[in-house]
């Protein structure tokens, strides 16, 4: 019944398929996206059978990404790799094909917000999932440093080892520290918490000097009110922030570039899907 579908578990409360209409809408693509909520031991099945079915294209959300991955070797895009998770998949020749987005989706956001310059120094927080699938993408837009700063720095320092063994001119410009290093107290331009503790409404506490009159803070998460770290910052003082919807939207708009080959303009998705939240 659908050609595409985000797939999840749970997934009732995802956006993508208001996404992608509105895409389809934008660009005058007729398809159907719908919504597959797959129990953890179904995940493999449940994918071979859409793409057995005749459906051309999956979403792939919590806690299924790195699933996708295994299901989409060797057939992995750069981006995937580097992530080791997957969030887009779709079948050529036969194959079941593997990207991930959600990096590209956060550098175009911070594009259109217009914090990213060459040499900037951005502080990211978190070391799981979300963080990896950004560091390749953000540091490709030419930083000047990247610090990945996480509560345990035996996974921050994992993920830059692992970075650097694939990219080892960046040494020294990304780095990994824990949540009290005094290196967290410098003026960041721009501070991306990759963290999920807005989940548990608790927030990240960072030195005061870390938030200077022109830092940017992004949260990627989003949600009708502002996560608990942009209000905790916005404490601080006046700076400017974006929750992670833009990046959400933005990583749609990549998947959607990959299966119809149009990009479509997000500007106006934003807002829209920002009307809807509850
Ligand atoms: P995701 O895929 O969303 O990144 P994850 O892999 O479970 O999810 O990673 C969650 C991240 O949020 C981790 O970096 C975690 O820190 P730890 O590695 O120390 O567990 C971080 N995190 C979650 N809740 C947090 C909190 N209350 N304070 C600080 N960091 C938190």
């Amino acid at each position: 019944e659908y050609d595409f579908a985000v797939i999840g578990h749970p997934i009732s409360h995802s956006r993508s398929p208001d996404i992608h209409a509105e895409f389809a809408r934008q660009t005058g693509i007729s398809m159907q996206y719908g919504r597959i909520d797959a129990e953890p031991d179904q995940f493999e099945e449940t994918v071979r059978q859409f793409f057995a079915n005749g459906g051309r294209g999956l979403n792939i959300t919590v806690p299924y990404k790195e699933r996708a991955f295994d299901m989409a070797q060797p057939h992995l895009s750069q981006r995937a790799r580097e992530a080791g998770a997957v969030n887009t998949l779709w079948v050529k020749d036969a194959m079941i094909h593997g990207c991930n987005t959600d990096g590209v989706g956060l550098v175009r956001d911070l594009n259109r917000l217009g914090t990213l310059r060459p040499g900037i120094k951005i502080l990211i927080l978190g070391a799981g999932g979300a963080a990896r699938g950004v560091v390749g993408p953000l540091r490709e837009q030419g930083c000047g440093l990247l610090m990945i700063a996480n509560r345990t720095f035996s996974k921050a320092d994992t993920l830059v080892k692992e970075h650097i063994a694939l990219h080892p001119q960046d040494t020294g410009v990304i780095t990994a520290c824990s949540l009290n290093d005094p290196r967290l107290e410098q003026d960041w331009d721009l501070i991306i918490n990759a963290t999920s503790s807005s989940l548990g409404g608790a927030t990240i506490e960072l030195p005061d000097m870390a938030f200077g009159n022109d830092t940017f803070i992004y949260d990627m998460m989003y949600g009708a009110k502002p996560t608990p770290f942009l209000d905790y910052a916005a404490r601080h003082r006046k700076l400017a922030m974006a929750d992670g919807l833009g990046m959400l939207v933005c990583q749609a708009a990549e998947s959607f570039r990959i299966w119809h080959g149009i990009e479509p303009a997000v500007d106006a998705v934003i807002e829209q899907i920002r009307m809807q939240l509850v």
